[in-house]
């Protein structure tokens, strides 16, 4: 049986497409079956495009971010989720989130974990520190921000003439590759996930 990944999205969705793209390949080893977004997030498209259900959990329509992430868990878990993928998602998880799929959530950033975590920037901020590569990670999710152990990575040079966004551009490339690499072998068992 495919792995079934919930999918958590908050802005342009290349990563969700790279993962739809994978798999829809028919030996590919998983399926998503829920994609939720924190807000109206041009990533549904990819969702709705591909016919898969899709969620958006607003912010305003809960009494605070624990009941909303709760209320984004329960709705998971009803589609049988068992591996939860943060592709570009812009929020940090409430405890009663990561505790309610812990060990079961994996998230893909910009940079060579630990440099540059817990920013968005991270390739701005990468260029800014004069460092020669820098890459991607896709990391477990753990209560502390983008400190989870690392299940993969691609380094990335810094080249002249770099711009923030021709970097992000080239770590996003490395991004589309990785991480349904990375589901992949989670899927497959070669990459473990603690019990
Ligand atoms: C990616 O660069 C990812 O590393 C970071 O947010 C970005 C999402 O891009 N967490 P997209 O929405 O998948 O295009």
């Amino acid at each position: 049986m495919p792995l079934r990944l919930g999918v958590l999205v908050s802005g342009r969705g290349s990563n969700l497409r790279a993962l739809i793209e994978a798999a829809s390949a028919p030996a590919y080893p998983a399926q998503i079956v829920l994609v939720c977004a924190n807000k109206e997030a041009p990533a549904l498209e990819h969702a709705r495009a591909a016919g898969i259900p899709w969620a958006v959990f607003h912010r305003a329509d809960y009494p605070d971010r624990t009941a909303r992430d709760l209320a984004m868990a329960v709705h998971l878990q009803q589609h049988r989720t068992e591996l939860v993928v943060c592709a570009g998602y812009d929020e940090v998880l409430r405890p009663a989130f990561t505790r309610a799929f812990s060990g079961r959530i994996i998230n893909v950033h910009p940079s060579l974990l630990p440099d540059f975590a817990g920013t968005m920037d991270a390739p701005a901020r990468a260029l800014a520190a004069g460092v020669g590569e820098t890459g991607c990670t896709v990391h477990l999710v753990t209560e502390e921000v983008d400190r989870g152990p690392v299940l993969g990575y691609r380094v990335v040079p810094v080249v002249s003439g770099d711009t923030p966004d021709r970097l992000h551009a080239r770590i996003q490339a490395e991004e589309h590759r990785l991480l349904p690499e990375v589901v992949r072998g989670i899927a497959e068992r070669r990459i473990p996930l603690p019990r």
